[in-house]
């Protein structure tokens, strides 16, 4: 490790100070007898200037740089309001650590071609600023959580039954065995509970869906939460609360970040508690009244949501879904059978679903019907059903689609670039 400073560290009120930075050439220029450039490294950026009549052997070498070389320099700080960052080092030490004769990556790159080369593009600021924006977000998280008495819980990614349908999962051969890859923690967070009561986890969920869609990654990163002794009404202020803390906590300390995606932080200002609430009915009304070709009964898509979406400028919530379109574990509406107690989270400015969660079947035997209904077997849920017979208890989760949380956050315009190497059914290298 070498004893450096960040880009970022240097201040005005440092000049004449002697420093050593290290990182990638981001940009360079030359003017008269010097030499300039933009050094970048994970904290920013700030501009370095070689001067053949301070260092003729530094200034040569930084005549030979190409964008994105590795370099380590040293220099002295100098207040100079003309910089991008109102400060400059003017640099009399240049190590080269690797020369860069040619980057790939030029202007006017593709985007297909951007996602090509990931494992390059990754060198992007901006491509920096959006996983700081993400990782805060579960710093966020992690920080509420804790303040709030969950415990993290470790669950297993190779699962044998389907959670979300079985038309979404990943099959693979596990020695003479089928396994699948985990669609979502739920139904092992679903057993922690009995020891643990109000658990957590962060874990890599698989959906072999094809939908091409901005909303859709076949692997995303699912924030699930699940509690004992909660209902449906419980489990949506744990949502708004916790999603207002990330949003409010992420603007705090990384708002610089966010104001390079987005100017107007209104929406994220406003997620704040409570969150509109709708029904399910109410939301079919407005869209029938928008005209959209929509009857009860049926599943909102993307478009639908987006629609809805324009009547509010705060993340809100859906709830009281049929029974038909959502999944078998939801517990049904004791008030109407034709109704689960489900909820969705949506984020404005169209981009929708966020969070699906519900308060769970707890009853037995409506478990095993709703089982049969959908046509799965009672058998392959068994250890599923044992909960239900050993201290069953009311209650209820929910999981968030990190990316999905962070393409609204930054208006992102697919969830793809909210991820380090995304997997789409097209995409699976780098
Ligand atoms: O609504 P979903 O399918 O719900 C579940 O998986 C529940 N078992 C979670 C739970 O209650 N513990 O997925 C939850 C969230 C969605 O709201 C969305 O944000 C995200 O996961 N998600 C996806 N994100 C990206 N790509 C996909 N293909 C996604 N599918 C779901």
């Amino acid at each position: 490790m070498i004893d450096k400073v960040y880009c970022a560290d240097l201040r005005p009120d440092m000049e004449g100070k002697r420093v050593k930075l290290a990182g990638w050439v981001y940009r360079k220029r030359e003017v008269g007898k010097r030499v300039f450039i933009v050094l970048r490294d994970s904290s920013g950026i700030v501009q370095i200037v070689f001067a053949k009549d301070r260092s003729e052997e530094a200034y040569k070498a930084a005549k030979k740089l190409g964008i994105e070389s590795s370099v380590i320099i040293e220099g002295t700080v100098k207040a100079d309001p003309r910089a991008p960052t109102g400060v400059e080092v003017q640099a009399d030490v240049i190590e080269i650590i690797q020369n860069v004769d040619f980057f790939p990556i030029t202007k006017d790159a593709s985007e297909e071609f951007l996602l090509d080369v990931r494992h390059l593009h990754l060198h992007s600021p901006k491509v920096a600023s959006i996983m700081k924006v993400k990782a805060t977000l579960m710093q966020a998280a992690r920080e509420w959580l804790l303040q709030d008495g969950w415990y993290e819980v470790f669950p297993p990614i190779l699962v044998t039954g389907a959670v979300e349908g079985g038309a979404t999962l990943f099959k693979l051969k596990y020695f003479d065995k089928t396994a699948y890859l985990s669609q979502s923690a739920q139904l092992y967070l679903e057993a922690a509970i009995f020891g643990l009561e109000k658990v957590w986890s962060l874990t890599p969920s698989f959906r072999a869906e094809k939908s091409r869609t901005r909303r859709h990654l076949t692997e995303f990163w699912h924030l699930e939460l699940e509690a004992a002794w909660m209902d449906l009404w419980d489990i949506m202020k744990v949502e708004e609360e916790l999603v207002s803390y990330m949003v409010q906590r992420t603007l705090e300390l990384r708002r610089s970040d966010i104001e390079t995606f987005r100017k107007d932080l209104t929406t994220l200002k406003n997620a704040v508690p409570p969150f509109p609430r709708i029904s399910y009915d109410e939301a079919i009304d407005i869209l029938q009244s928008k005209g959209v070709q929509i009857e009860w009964g049926e599943d909102m898509g993307a478009d639908e949501e987006r629609i809805l979406t324009q009547e509010f400028e705060a993340p809100f919530f859906v709830y009281g879904y049929p029974k038909h379109i959502k999944a078998f574990y939801m517990k049904e509406d004791p008030e109407d059978p034709r109704k689960v107690l489900a909820a969705d989270m949506l984020a404005p400015e169209g981009y929708g679903e966020i969070i699906g969660g519900s308060q769970r079947e707890d009853d037995y035997d409506k478990l095993v019907e709703r089982i049969r209904e959908e046509g799965m077997k009672p058998e392959d849920y068994e250890w599923y059903l044992d909960l239900r017979k050993y201290g069953s208890v009311p209650h209820s989760g929910f999981g968030l689609g990190l990316e999905r949380l962070v393409a609204w956050v930054l208006k992102l315009d697919h969830v793809r670039w909210a991820t380090l190497f995304p997997r789409t059914p097209s995409r699976l290298y780098p």
